[in-house]
């Protein structure tokens, strides 16, 4: 019925040449009335006129009636894959799923099909110009969310991991017009090159000005910029991150860093538009919205037609952030259209999966005291600001508040066992405890395999009788200790000094708190 309505809607629009005011207007107050579970993103593109070509997401359907899988997992202890579906045609993730088939080992994500039925699938990036490959593949369970009170994944992209399709089918190629959004974390970046999703050069190389079209979020100077520190939107149009007109600096291009933030990118024969906003509530702000660059090249552009995420047009891999859902489309959406896409995606009731705190559950926020007397009752396990150490300090009511910050855990799925834990820093996304040679520090994922095994722990009984123990997933006789206020991975008598005998158990066993920021 609502379908129908929106359908017949964007019929009478494009017909009638409906001024956009009137447009907008209709639009947002159709889609405000209709759900995610009849209506998708993709609904409202083609009510619109403008056509998914490729929709993307691991988290729920971008379509009413779409009841395909959404993505792969491949697991590490036999190599065995699993499509990950709905729970319900235009539904959301069966999360529960994924769950069953990685427990007890670790997973990647190793396809996120296309909706669109274009066959615009993502799998591993290849080499590029920029680096080779292949690229590495998303840990599955690194980017937890709720979207509707349902259980999802997200595709986390530590720096060198990528996905690509280099052999698309309807993609915008030359001038032709096109449309973009994605759902990123807004908390989750860096200033590598270049965390992208969209149009790219189908060689994997830097083919020249204008040979891309992509959505861009980090906070990477090196070629454009917008007011703030950033992270900003921006659109990669290759050797060039633009945020507007001129090349550099564009005032109108705002930092932005909502927890789910919508990105959006639209281009056609000299013209184009940047827009963006919270992904759970409000509407889009107009970044940019004008003619092509000031800067030879990108005005005709020369569109390739391949598909990127994570990475640049050439595999530039240097890049962080967090993808949740995506689409392109066929032909230049009206902001109409886009704004209702945005009121569809914030009544789609994305959340970021907390589930509670004080507990080993993944996603609960959580301090780790010590249980040592008399020396350290009162420490806890924390990261220095002044450098990556993990240490023990003592902290109590007035303690400042980012220390107490620094105090705070975030609960993982363990990164290489899932029936583990791995521990992300609450005021540093995107970083986890890490064993380096077995002393801890705060780190970003790299996204390498050993860093997954460094970053794991297994929750034991405490070995003193209090509270629990943290043994390394990788040393199976090491566990989380502090020795001389410092933390390391050690055994119970060994040939580094914090092996001491002494007080092991005791420094060994860790009360789990309630955070104390
Ligand atoms: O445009 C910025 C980057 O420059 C592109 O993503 C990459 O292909 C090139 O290195």
């Amino acid at each position: 019925m609502v379908k129908l309505s929106i359908r017949r809607l964007g019929r009478a629009l494009l017909a009638t040449g409906a001024t956009a005011a009137l447009a907008v207007g209709m639009l947002t107050a159709t889609a405000a009335t209709s759900q995610a579970a009849t209506q998708g993103p993709c609904d409202i593109y083609a009510a619109g006129g403008t056509p998914c070509v490729a929709a993307h997401s691991t988290t729920r359907a971008l379509y009413g009636a779409y009841n395909g899988p959404l993505y792969q997992v491949r697991r590490a202890s036999d190599n065995a894959t699993r499509d990950i579906g709905l729970l319900s045609a235009g539904g959301y993730a069966n999360a529960a799923a994924q769950d069953d088939f990685c427990a007890g080992t670790s997973c990647v994500i190793t396809v996120i099909y296309d909706q669109s039925g274009k066959g615009n699938h993502l799998t591993q990036a290849p080499a590029g110009g920029a680096a080779g490959g292949p690229d590495n593949l998303a840990n599955a369970f690194e980017a937890p969310v709720t979207v509707a009170g349902h259980k999802a994944y997200g595709v986390y992209v530590a720096p060198g991991t990528g996905y690509r399709n280099n052999h698309t089918n309807g993609i915008a190629t030359g001038d032709q017009p096109e449309g973009m959004y994605a759902i990123f974390d807004g908390t989750h970046f860096n200033g590598g090159c270049c965390f992208d999703y969209g149009n790219a050069e189908t060689n994997s190389l830097d083919t020249g000005n204008g040979h891309m079209e992509a959505l861009y979020f980090g906070n990477n100077k090196s070629w454009g910029s917008g007011s703030g520190n950033g992270p900003w939107v921006m659109a990669d149009l290759e050797n060039g991150l633009f945020s507007g007109v001129n090349r550099g600096f564009n005032a109108g291009d705002p930092s932005v860093s909502n927890r789910f933030l919508t990105a959006m990118l639209k281009g056609g024969p000299n013209q184009w538009a940047l827009r963006g906003g919270d992904a759970r509530s409000g509407g889009l702000s107009t970044f940019y919205n004008g003619v092509r660059p000031n800067a030879t090249g990108y005005n005709p552009m020369h569109k390739e037609g391949a598909i990127i995420l994570g990475i640049g047009g050439d595999n530039s891999k240097w890049a962080q952030g967090t993808f949740y859902e995506g689409v392109m489309t066929s032909g230049y959406p009206s902001d109409a259209t886009e704004n209702a896409v945005q009121a569809n995606i914030t009544a789609a009731g994305y959340n970021s999966g907390s589930t509670g705190t004080g507990t080993l559950t993944p996603g609960s926020r959580i301090s780790l005291q010590a249980t040592t007397a008399p020396c350290c009752t009162s420490h806890y396990l924390r990261h220095n600001d002044a450098d990556t150490k993990v240490v023990i300090s003592a902290y109590n009511g007035s303690s400042p508040a980012i220390d107490k910050a620094d105090a705070t855990w975030i609960v993982r799925a363990g990164l290489a066992d899932t029936s583990c834990v791995s521990f992300e820093s609450a005021n540093s996304p995107g970083q986890f405890l890490r064993h380096y040679n077995y002393q801890l520090n705060l780190n970003t994922d790299n996204g390498a395999g050993a860093f997954a095994q460094d970053a794991t722990f297994c929750p034991t009984a405490g070995n003193s009788g209090a509270g629990t123990s943290f043994r390394s997933v990788n040393f199976a006789t090491k566990y989380l200790r502090h020795y001389n206020y410092t933390a390391y991975i050690a055994s119970n008598g060994g040939s580094n000094a914090w092996d001491s005998t002494n007080s092991w158990a005791a420094d060994t066993s860790w009360l789990v708190t309630q955070p104390l920021g």
